[in-house]
């Protein structure tokens, strides 16, 4: 289980980025979050993976990763455990890449150093997981440069990079925000079929996809929780301006009109 318990985060001034935050993500859940621009979801995953920026602190509360502790670690051994225990799924992939370095030598490194492997071992892990996100084609992909690569592609790669590192927990901020239907709808299906052992925190402005993959959903607003349930719920009797906003546009969406960057 991934526990976070009345956490606080600060930025130097002293202003809350995140007050009062508790939220539950049991393994084999995936646990909704969503919420406007700027009201604090990027910087809750960040808390999570020891990735905040250094104008910003944990000040109070706890990120417990099955029972331990992590708001006291270290930012170097927080880090650590990235990868072994907790994945993250980025909205934007090729932030995520070496552009100077080929997809080959990427996955492999990150196979060596993560698992221990030979190089030989992590090039067949490499090609298993190309192969179970649809990229068949796995010696092109291997030999492709970032740059080469759609961004739904470069997605497509993050995912089997994170199924070869098999963490416990995954974060996906917003991973289908930048993706055309059909890499968002594969995206989709990889975490629901691929990952079904794992807890996973999904943030997302996808009404359909909340639905869908979330037991329980969490709204962010200004750094607090302003509501949480089932999609459905929120959808049905909405408590909050932005959830009211939200649930009405939704109802647009199947006439083509869905526009939540609005919001
Ligand atoms: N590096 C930073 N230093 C200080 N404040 C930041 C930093 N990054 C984001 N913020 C602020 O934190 C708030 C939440 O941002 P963010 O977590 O990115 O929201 P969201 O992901 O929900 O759009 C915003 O007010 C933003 O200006
Ligand atoms: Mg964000």
């Amino acid at each position: 289980m991934l526990k976070i318990e009345q956490l606080d985060v600060k930025e130097r001034s002293g202003r809350y980025l995140l007050k009062d935050i508790s939220m539950e993500i049991p393994a084999g859940r995936v646990i909704g979050l969503t919420g406007k621009s700027g009201s604090g979801k990027t910087t809750l995953l960040r808390s999570i993976l020891g990735m905040l920026h250094t104008s910003c602190h944990i000040d109070a509360g706890k990120i417990l990763l099955d029972d331990i502790d992590l708001s006291h670690l270290s930012r170097k051994s927080h880090r650590e455990l990235c990868g072994k225990k907790l994945g993250f799924i980025p909205q934007n992939p090729m932030t995520a890449f070496d552009s100077r370095l080929k997809i080959g030598y990427q996955m492999r490194e990150t196979f060596v150093n993560r698992l221990h492997l030979n190089t030989s071992e992590a090039t067949d892990l490499a090609k298993e997981k190309l192969v179970s996100v649809n990229l068949k084609d796995t010696d092109r992909i291997l030999g492709a440069y970032p740059s080469e690569l759609s961004g739904g592609m470069l997605q497509r790669v993050a995912a089997a990079i994170l199924l070869g590192m098999s963490p416990d927990y995954v974060l996906a901020d917003e991973p289908t925000a930048a993706l055309d239907e059909e890499n968002r709808d594969l995206l989709l299906l990889i975490m629901q079929e691929q990952m079904k052992d794992k807890g996973i925190l999904f943030v997302s402005h996808d009404v359909a996809a909340l639905k869908n993959l979330c037991q329980n959903v969490y709204v962010l607003g200004a750094g607090k929780i302003i509501e949480h349930g089932t999609m459905d719920k929120l959808l049905s009797s909405p408590q909050t301006d932005w959830m009211k906003q939200f649930s009405a546009l939704s109802h647009r969406e199947s006439r083509g009109e869905w526009k939540w960057e609005k919001l």
